[in-house]
């Protein structure tokens, strides 16, 4: 393998900016032949149960309301990452798929026999009236704010197949297999996405690992969901979330948290802060472009692994030439 010295930040910056257009072809292959459906035709909505517990309204029809405020989402970050080829190009991707979970939480909504299409209107004209805004306005805190955000999403629409699917879930909830299939649909989509964005994760802590540890840090400390500021009643939606056991606090550290520092090769928060006081206090500590306390080989293993499945993905495809994918270790 050909070894560079990456000594500037504009070398390493094209390292991540490869790694980020060799993800993002990736994902579109895999997005188009394994996750096409339909919001409207693949489900018998029809058939969905109507007489499911108040907890089970409360969640779906917050569902929607989060989900709904996509184009805010894409045109407010879109701005931001504009320069990145593949980050800019999957977000557009990314907004596609979020926007087909706001149509099926809504046909959920009007399917599940307590809300009528013209309160749904009136609902949806209310929320709109309000603007979504960024929680951090530079590419790298909304990347590891979209890890956790993503894996949260992913977490309580596991948790609400569960409770309609008939499993072991100790949310009280009628089964309905329709509305399961709807919820294990979308969650496979949020399983994608957090997969994604933990990929663009490993090139930043490879590359950049110190603006990237503290980037994280920043993101966990003042976590919450999105347009949790604009929906009326979301307080309502997060307590009845909590008391019916689809999503809390303890869910949020040990399914999202934990899970997603373990994934991207990090000790638990508190170690990674107690890392970053040491590097502070010990300059030394922290001299390379690796922090010591910081596992570089399985660092190093994650930001090399999304160039391979680049590479294979590319030369399957036929298209081996058009990509630069291969992978530049720090020296
Ligand atoms: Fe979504
Ligand atoms: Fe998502």
């Amino acid at each position: 393998m050909m070894s560079v010295e990456l000594t500037s930040t504009a070398q390493r910056s094209l390292c991540v900016e490869r790694g980020l257009t060799g993800l993002y072809r990736w994902y579109i292959g895999r997005s188009q032949a394994q996750r096409g459906w339909n919001p409207d035709r693949d489900f018998a909505w029809r058939s969905l149960r109507q007489d499911q517990p108040d907890a089970i309204h409360v969640a779906v029809e917050g569902f929607y309301a989060v989900e709904q405020f996509v184009p805010d989402y894409v045109r407010t970050l879109l701005h931001v990452i504009r320069e990145s080829y593949g980050r800019s190009h999957f977000h557009v991707r990314w907004g596609a798929e979020e926007e087909k979970h706001a149509d099926l939480w809504r046909n959920a909504v009007l399917s599940l026999g307590r809300r009528s299409v013209a309160w749904l209107e009136e609902h949806t004209r209310v929320l709109r009236t309000q603007t979504y805004e960024l929680p951090w306005d530079d590419p790298l805190h909304m990347l590891f704010y979209a890890v956790f955000q993503e894996r949260a999403t992913h977490v309580v629409y596991k948790a609400l197949e569960s409770a309609v699917g008939g499993g072991s879930s100790t949310v009280t909830a009628v089964p309905d297999p329709v509305l399961a299939r709807a919820a294990a649909t979308i969650a496979l989509d949020e399983a994608a996405h957090y997969h994604f964005f933990l990929q663009a994760s490993r090139l930043y802590l490879y590359y950049f690992p110190d603006q990237a540890i503290r980037a994280l840090v920043d993101v966990l400390r003042h976590f919450s969901m999105p347009a949790h500021d604009l929906i009326p009643g979301y307080d309502e939606f997060g307590r009845v979330l909590h008391q019916s056991g689809l999503f809390g606090r303890r869910a949020h550290y040990t399914d999202v948290v934990q899970v997603a520092l373990n994934h991207l090769g990090l000790p638990g928060i508190r170690a990674v802060e107690a890392g970053i006081r040491r590097s502070r206090t010990r300059p030394d500590l922290d001299a390379g472009p690796h922090a010591s306390w910081l596992d570089s080989v399985r660092l190093e293993r994650g930001a090399r692994g999304v160039f391979t499945q680049a590479a294979r993905y590319a030369r399957d495809a036929g298209v081996g030439h058009t990509l630069n994918a291969e992978f530049l270790p720090i020296d």
